[in-house]
């Protein structure tokens, strides 16, 4: 049986960005979202193979320490011509500096070593995880599919953006307003971002 949210839910995130996005969507269906930061609680390692996984784990974790329901989220860019690379370590390409820019031209780069031609297809997946106290999970997933262009392209956005062009659009998530890409249609249609169709799914499933 799904289960709702209600009453406070920790945020296992330290990123005030995340936090303030996940308000506006929680704080209508009167849950009072807190974050991990906020609590003291330490970040724990993301030492998982998959989105889900990690997801998981820093949820029980901020449970774990606060004894709050809690949430998390995990999301990142598979590459088909690199075996599903950066996957779970897409942060970690950007390096301790989150330099994206780097990040970029290291895929450019293995995709030109391995040979690979375009289309260079690939997918961002958001993972998403509620933990309750008594043990109850509640999992969602994202994806959206598309292909990388090169050069960048557009400057907004964050991380990989200005090289997803997401499949059916002629603009890159770099060239599109944050709140094009991140939308959560009203009126019933599919969200367009891997972050939004998997809250669109949490939405429906959790929340009254
Ligand atoms: P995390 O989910 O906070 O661990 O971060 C995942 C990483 O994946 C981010 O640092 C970005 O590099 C990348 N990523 C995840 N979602 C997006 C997105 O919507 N646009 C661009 N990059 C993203």
């Amino acid at each position: 049986m799904r289960r709702r949210i209600e009453g406070r839910l920790v945020i296992a995130t330290h990123n005030p960005g995340k936090l303030w996005e996940l308000r506006q969507l929680l704080e209508p269906h009167g849950v009072d979202a807190v974050s991990a930061g906020e609590l003291g609680v330490v970040e724990p390692e993301e030492t998982e193979t998959t989105f889900a996984g990690n997801a998981l784990l820093k949820a029980r974790a901020s449970m774990q320490a606060t004894g709050l329901p809690a949430f998390a989220d995990d999301s990142g860019l598979c590459v088909d011509a690199l075996s599903g690379a950066p996957g779970v370590y897409s942060a970690r390409w950007g390096g301790e500096n989150r330099d994206f820019a780097a990040a970029i031209r290291r895929v450019e780069r293995e995709l030109g070593e391995r040979g690979a031609t375009p289309p260079f297809t690939a997918h961002f997946i958001c993972a998403l995880a509620i933990v309750w106290p008594d043990g109850h999970v509640e999992e969602f997933e994202g994806r959206v599919d598309g292909v990388l262009v090169f050069p960048p392209r557009g400057e907004k956005g964050f991380g990989y953006d200005p090289i997803f062009l997401p499949d059916g659009l002629e603009r890159t998530f770099g060239e599109m307003m944050s709140a094009e890409k991140h939308a959560l249609p009203g009126d019933g249609s599919r969200a367009l971002s891997h972050r939004a169709r998997a809250f669109q799914a949490l939405a429906r499933a959790c929340l009254s």
